[in-house]
């Protein structure tokens, strides 16, 4: 598939399955356990229908918005996700340049093949970097540190990977990072020489921001094992009020899902919570993210912003997430698959249309500014009319309608 013949997230997901071999495309693409959650994070959308007001002044759509204290062109984040080398040879800096390029932000994972002085180097737009907890707090102030020196705007601290959750896609695939090639497996890779030709060109790949001081950031299967070794089970409140303390900056929380647990994060000096279940990746069972937004906006009552993160397919998504409150969204497999299948430009596209899509959609709403976005644009899909609300049908009133009826 071209990429001029990919017109909106589908396309890329089904563009990315034809070239990445099996186990890197389940990789993306799969969830923990059943993967219910993973699922309902995009359905969950349809529950909620957008109610358009016409007859307004739309000559000019403004879809700006400061979020944790960057200006973005509109209110989208690219969501950290590792390891971006291992689907494109332009990785981390294509998926970065190309969000500068969209003006939304770009979240850089503790797990990612490029560094993070390196995105810095290609990107001049609103730069987050995503922090894993790690036992030693020495290496969470040096991580926290380098973001510092190197000019990222805010960070991101992601809570719901105290264990690593139960992806069986990978199970069954046997999926090694990086890849080695069994029997098994070797006859799936062979199937998608262009990937294969890419990963043999592409040179040995790392993950510089977890390599422990002094050491060589090279061989990847030592330094996840290091990784997954030192990864903090006990993330206390008054551990992230250090980290923010020693930040200083906008400090968002990845991966809460309560309302309760909002109220918290504003209590600790937190910027934004980030309402996430990492996809669908981490617990299985849990809430699709965009039903629980709502509530977590009301609970924060302003003092923290609330970014919502999951599911995320159209433009009319993000509108249907700022409708409830939501502050921005964070987009993760789609600009995953795009870049899988053709490299920077197909973040590029994914995102011209994503934007296409949201402006599309906020002026076909009657609203010329993503701040006019609110709940009187939604109403729940399985809603009845409101005459059927106040007056219930009763018994005597069928009789009565067929009579009406029977009679003509
Ligand atoms: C391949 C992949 C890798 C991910 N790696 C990370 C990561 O390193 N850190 C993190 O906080 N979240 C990670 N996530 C979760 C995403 O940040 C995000 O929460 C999720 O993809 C949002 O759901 P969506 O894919 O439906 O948009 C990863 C997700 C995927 C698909």
């Amino acid at each position: 598939m071209a990429l001029r013949h990919c017109h909106n997230a589908s396309d890329f997901e089904v563009a990315a399955r034809r070239r990445l071999p099996k186990p890197l495309f389940d990789y993306v693409a799969g969830g923990a356990d059943d993967e219910t959650t993973k699922r309902a994070n995009v359905a969950a959308f349809d529950r909620y229908q957008l109610v358009p007001r016409y007859l307004q002044d739309i000559r000019e759509i403004d879809l700006r918005r400061t979020v944790l204290g960057c200006e973005l062109a509109w209110p989208v984040i690219l969501a950290p996700t590792g390891m971006s080398r291992m689907f494109h040879p332009d990785g981390e800096c294509g998926v970065a340049s190309a969000a500068e390029a969209a003006g939304v932000g770009y979240a850089l994972s503790t797990m990612a093949s490029a560094s993070i002085e390196a995105i810095a180097q290609v990107s001049r737009g609103p730069k987050i970097y995503q922090l894993y907890l790690l036992a030693d707090d020495g290496l969470n102030f040096a991580a926290i540190d380098r973001a510092k020196a190197a000019g990222y705007d805010a960070i991101c601290l992601t809570v719901d990977t105290v264990v690593a959750g139960n992806r069986e896609r990978d199970l069954r695939s046997g999926l090694t990072i990086p890849p080695r090639l069994g029997i098994g497996s070797l006859l799936q890779f062979a199937r998608r020489p262009g990937w294969c030709r890419d990963h043999l060109l592409g040179g040995k790949f790392s993950m510089p921001n977890i390599a422990p001081p002094g050491a060589a950031a090279t061989d990847i299967s030592t330094l996840a094992a290091f990784f997954a070794q030192k990864m903090e089970r006990h993330i206390s409140w008054l551990r992230v009020q250090q980290l923010v303390r020693h930040w200083g900056g906008p400090f968002a929380i990845k991966g809460l899902q309560c309302a309760a647990d909002a109220v918290l994060a504003a209590g600790h000096g937190v910027s934004a919570v980030i309402v996430s279940n990492h996809g669908g990746r981490q617990l299985d069972g849990t809430a699709a993210t965009i039903d629980l937004v709502a509530d977590i906006v009301d609970a924060a009552d302003g003092r923290v912003e609330v970014i919502l993160d999951g599911g995320v397919r159209r433009g009319t998504h993000v509108l249907k997430a700022l409708a409830m409150g939501a502050r921005a969204c964070m987009i993760g497999r789609p600009y995953v698959y795009a870049l899988a299948a053709f490299g920077q430009p197909g973040v590029v596209r994914l995102l011209e249309l994503m934007r296409a899509e949201t402006e599309r959609g906020l002026a076909l709403l009657g609203c010329s500014s993503v701040d006019q976005v609110g709940r009187r644009h939604l109403r729940l899909a399985a809603q009845v009319p409101a005459f059927l609300d106040e007056r219930p049908i009763s018994e005597p009133a069928i009789a009565q309608h067929q009579m009406h009826w029977t009679d003509r």
